[in-house]
């Protein structure tokens, strides 16, 4: 196995690597207990969606917060499966939306077994991870769990209302990346605090790491759309102006430009963006304004966010390595390439 490329190649590095091979040893044994007589298709599509060089970084995060609290057993790897499942879910159905072709390198589930195929395994990972987080979190775990599911449907929907809007306010920019991916972060880092028995102190202040990392992660993703390399990725460049998406990036650009440029960006937005040259005159319009750079200032601010909400774990606390693991992860997505 692939370890995912952490920007520390000492700590982080190495201990991503090991707590992604024991999730994922975790995850075939559930999938094989829980799948026994499936249809052999659906045993299939699940192990092409889940198997395939994903960063794991939601369990890595549920791991992590749970051993800063102070837990670290067998069925903490299976609770971090559970996140990797429901990741997975979105994924399956966001490729749907998004009409995307490639995902960690790979043909989307869709592009390869078809839309039914899709629909139907995302659903099996849904409820499988809420199956496992009520058993391993109980009753509160799956309260934080639904919510960040229905928050993460909810960003879906307005971001869908926002298509090829060139009126899209910032508020409501980070009103969509909350909801549709920080809310989901943020999730595996309380819930992993609550498994672990932590007072609420603890569990707030993970879960405010968590939701300013998870929109730090979201503000890279869309830098990514424009400025990674597919072969890193494994996602293809641009198609968030293909699906019409106003991202952070556009936005500062706007903020900036003159009407003359908005209107051309509004003309760009209406026209056939699947046309190379579209894109090309999106990308130099947002890089005259220096709106990379803006937005790439602004995932910087949620991560120090994120690492101002550690303070209350104190550096001399047992579980100060994990602390430190976690800073070492905010680092990791800010300067993340995949
Ligand atoms: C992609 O998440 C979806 C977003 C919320 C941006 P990741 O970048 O963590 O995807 P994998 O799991 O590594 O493929
Ligand atoms: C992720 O947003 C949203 C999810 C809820 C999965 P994106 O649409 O930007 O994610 P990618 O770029 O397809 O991974
Ligand atoms: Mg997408
Ligand atoms: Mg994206």
């Amino acid at each position: 196995m692939k370890p995912p490329e952490m920007n520390h190649p000492t700590d982080l590095r190495g201990m991503a690597a090991s707590v992604a091979a024991r999730v994922e040893t975790s995850m075939r044994s559930d999938l094989d207990a829980a799948l026994a007589g499936s249809d052999p298709l659906l045993v299939a599509v699940l192990h092409y969606a889940l198997f395939n060089g994903g960063k794991r970084i939601r369990p890595l995060l549920t791991v992590l917060c749970s051993r800063c609290c102070g837990r670290d057993d067998e069925s903490l790897y299976l609770l971090a499966a559970a996140f990797e499942y429901l990741h997975v879910a979105t994924l399956v159905h966001d490729d749907v939306i998004d009409r995307a072709e490639q995902r960690r390198g790979k043909d989307t589930v869709a592009a390869r077994y078809g839309l039914s195929a899709a629909i139907l395994a995302g659903d099996w990972l849904h409820a499988r991870s809420m199956h496992l987080i009520g058993r391993l979190a109980g009753a509160d775990g799956l309260e934080i769990f639904c919510q960040a599911t229905a928050s993460m449907v909810n960003g879906e929907f307005e971001q869908l209302r926002y298509v090829g809007d060139v009126a899209t306010k910032e508020q409501q920019y980070f009103d969509v990346i909350r909801q549709k991916t920080g809310n989901l972060i943020a999730s595996t880092c309380a819930i992993g605090a609550l498994f672990a028995g932590a007072d609420e102190t603890r569990q707030k202040a993970l879960a405010a790491y968590g939701d300013h990392l998870g929109a730090a992660f979201q503000v890279v993703d869309d830098l990514l759309d424009f400025l990674g390399d597919t072969d890193s990725t494994g996602k293809k460049t641009g198609n968030d102006f293909i699906e019409g998406k106003i991202t952070l990036p556009l936005l500062n650009a706007l903020n900036q430009a003159t009407e003359q440029e908005r209107q051309a960006v509004q003309a760009l937005m209406e026209g056939d963006r699947t046309q190379p040259q579209a894109y090309r005159q999106l990308y130099a319009l947002i890089e005259h304004h220096g709106g990379f750079h803006s937005a790439a200032l602004t995932a910087r601010q949620l991560v120090e966010a994120a690492l101002a909400a550690l303070a209350p774990f104190s550096a001399s606390s047992p579980e100060e390595e994990n602390i430190a693991l976690l800073k070492e992860l905010a680092e990791y997505v800010l300067a993340r390439k995949k």
